[in-house]
């Protein structure tokens, strides 16, 4: 990709869009196409023919979806799996039909099977049923991978699909209900702190492993891999480092300052015992995450305490 090449963000203005804008920004890019939803809705095939016939964009990077909690995914069951294939659809296609030198599309690890062996290596797709909570937004990303590969093989298109792990950074969403378990673990710990709270609960055991991946090491990566990776299976984008929810609640609480402590709620359920992603195939390549979890979470509570950065409180 060469960084004056008309390059297309869709969905800009997200986590994972806003990442990248200013990851291609820091790269000198001068030619973003950027086009908010309310302008265009991606999921209108009219709307995405006329943005690719009016900007003609060389790359795309697809980082449009509906995203959502395990509530919403559970709840607007169909919402998710119109949209997303709607969005991802429009986008993929009209790259094929504009000659788009190559296009990025983002999924994410929930594509893989509940029971699928741990850690989740690429060639798990497909081989087991799916966490039914979220089976609808799974199925569209899915079909979001099958339609780059299928592009790649019947029309010879350079378009490639990255799943990566969890993922926090500026642009999360801190809403009670709806947040992730990063940014919900800071919002409780600094209300704690402000209201001299001596325990905060948290729901199940407190063992369960996860993987967290900042968002400007995932734009990294989707500029290396827009450069340097063209093959028709998906890739995983991870840090390969795990840890235990409540090795996670008191890092976060030694950043933000909160010095009481946690009660697990073991009456609540911990979701899937261990979920890590297997980037070895990423990693053999070159390229590894530059942001420790610890860092990244000071720089996240920074801006969450000056305001900056943060969706849906
Ligand atoms: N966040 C994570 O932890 C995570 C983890 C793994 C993978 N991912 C993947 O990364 C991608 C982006 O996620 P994100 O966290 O950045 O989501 P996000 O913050 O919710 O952003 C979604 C973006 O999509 C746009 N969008 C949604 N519906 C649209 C429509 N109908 N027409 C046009 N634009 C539309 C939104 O635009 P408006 O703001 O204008 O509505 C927004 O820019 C998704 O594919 C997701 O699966 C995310």
């Amino acid at each position: 990709m060469n960084f004056n090449s008309r390059i297309y963000v869709a969905g800009h203005t997200g986590m994972v869009g806003s990442a990248i804008i200013r990851a291609l920004e820091a790269q000198g890019c001068s030619h973003i196409i950027k086009a908010s939803s309310s302008s265009v809705d991606l999921r209108n095939q009219h709307q995405v023919q006329h943005l690719f016939n009016t900007h003609k964009p060389e790359y795309v990077f697809l980082a449009a979806a509906k995203v959502g909690g395990i509530h919403a995914n559970n709840t607007l069951r169909a919402d998710f799996l119109y949209d997303n294939l709607m969005i991802q659809s429009n986008v993929i296609h009209e790259a094929y039909r504009n000659n788009v030198k190559k296009l990025l599309f983002l999924g994410s690890s929930c594509i893989y099977p509940k029971q699928a062996p741990q850690p989740l290596r690429e060639e798990y797709l497909l081989t087991a049923a799916l966490e039914p909570t979220n089976e609808p937004y799974a199925l569209a990303k899915i079909a979001g991978i099958k339609l780059c590969e299928n592009y790649r093989l019947q029309y010879g298109c350079d378009f490639i699909s990255v799943m990566p792990a969890n993922l926090y950074g500026p642009n999360d969403t801190y809403h009670l209900q709806h947040a992730h378990v990063l940014p919900t673990l800071i919002r409780k710990c600094h209300e704690a702190k402000i209201k001299q709270q001596n325990t905060i609960e948290l729901w199940g055991s407190g063992t369960p492993m996860r993987e967290f991946l900042h968002v400007d090491d995932l734009a990294q990566a989707c500029l290396f891999l827009m450069q340097q990776y063209s093959n028709v299976q998906h890739i995983n984008v991870g840090t390969g480092i795990e840890i235990s929810i409540a090795e996670l609640a008191q890092t976060v609480a030694n950043i933000v300052g909160y010095t009481g402590s946690f009660y697990y709620n073991s009456n609540m359920p911990d979701g899937t015992m261990r979920k890590v992603m297997d980037s070895s195939k990423l990693q053999s390549l070159g390229w590894h995450a530059q942001i420790s979890l610890s860092e990244g979470i000071k720089n996240v509570y920074d801006q969450y305490i000056k305001g900056e950065a943060v969706k849906a409180m």
